[in-house]
């Protein structure tokens, strides 16, 4: 493929994607959490290609992404407790791992095989306008080269995979900038595989249940691999004071070369997440040091996002 072009995400930019994705090719598109790269999750050719142009091993499962409880039910049952945390959570950034339906249409690479399928309904209006053009849920792992930073804008998308997709539909940036929460519902008690925005304890709220947060070191989500958002370059965390040589990122009182939020605040802080690891990785520095980041909320989930961008490789 020549390279990747970026359009609006306005009506004809949607609609161009809707016909790539229609022939099978994978286009960025962006969702409230990170730019996903979309194909139709119900066509084997279709998800190979999303595979292919991450370089992403097909055993790790992709994301159903629905308009609709209804459409989720076509594809998952619905248990009880999900239905309550769809009530709650759905459109937004939470994803549940539930058993697949009996005569699911999701194609079998798109869930590994897994008797489970991992669904999520967006709330970002273009990825909702694209599987409702579509008519199938869309299948959506984050726009990136397997293994690399997450993208929050079109720029990144296109830096990671030029040349690999057609087309990255560009809304700017993400609002909340950390990919979806991912539960696994059960009868009576729920798994948390990946922490995100909508933390444990919301959850357990809403669904009068307890959740296992536990990291028994098994890999649940088979994707949570130790090493993942992995930047160019060596990466510390909870530094607060900085060696020569390093680009350093920080966060409330720890001023840094430029802060994830200079007020404390969480939520700013997985918004400009990604943006800041990318610059970092894109400057001279050889190194990239960060700040101490609270471990409680949202900040559970940019800490485990970090020890991944800082895990050996
Ligand atoms: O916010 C998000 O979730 C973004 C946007 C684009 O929606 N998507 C995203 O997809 O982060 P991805 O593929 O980068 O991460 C999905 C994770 C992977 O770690 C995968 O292993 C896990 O979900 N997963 C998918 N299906 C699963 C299943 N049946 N059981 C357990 N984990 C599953
Ligand atoms: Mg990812």
């Amino acid at each position: 493929m020549s390279h990747t072009r970026i359009l609006p995400a306005d009506e004809a930019g949607i609609a161009q994607a809707a016909a790539l994705i229609a022939r099978g090719l994978p286009v960025a598109v962006p969702t409230e959490t990170v730019y996903g790269l979309a194909g139709d999750a119900t066509s084997g050719e279709a998800v190979a290609a999303i595979y292919a142009a991450k370089g992403r091993p097909s055993f790790n499962p992709l994301i159903a992404h629905v308009t609709d409880p209804d459409m989720a039910a076509r594809i998952a049952i619905l248990l009880p407790s999900a239905l309550r945390l769809a009530d709650r959570f759905w459109p937004g950034p939470l994803t549940m791992v539930l058993p697949a339906a009996a005569r699911s249409p999701i194609a079998s690479l798109a869930t590994a095989g897994l008797p489970s399928v991992a669904v999520r309904m967006p709330a970002h209006p273009v990825m909702r306008a694209l599987i409702a053009a579509i008519g199938r849920p869309l299948a959506a792992p984050s726009a990136n080269a397997s293994g690399s930073i997450s993208a929050t804008r079109a720029e990144h998308v296109a830096r990671s995979l030029d040349g690999r997709i057609p087309l990255v539909l560009d809304a700017g940036p993400t609002a909340i900038g950390i990919e979806s929460t991912i539960v696994a519902v059960g009868q009576d008690r729920l798994r948390l595989l990946r922490p995100g925005s909508v933390t444990a304890a919301m959850l357990e709220e809403a669904a009068g249940m307890p959740v296992d947060t536990a990291d028994g070191g098994s890999i649940e989500a088979p994707g949570q691999m130790a090493s993942h958002y992995a930047p160019s370059k060596p990466v510390r965390l909870g530094v607060a004071v900085a060696q020569a040589g390093d680009y350093h990122i920080g966060f409330g009182p720890v001023i840094g070369d430029a802060s994830l939020s200079p007020s404390g605040d969480l939520a700013e802080a997985a918004a400009r997440l990604f943006n800041l690891l990318h610059i970092a990785d894109a400057s001279d520095a050889p190194a990239i040091a960060i700040a101490p980041i609270p471990e409680t909320g949202l900040g559970l989930a940019i800490n485990d996002r970090l020890r991944r961008a800082a895990a050996p490789r």
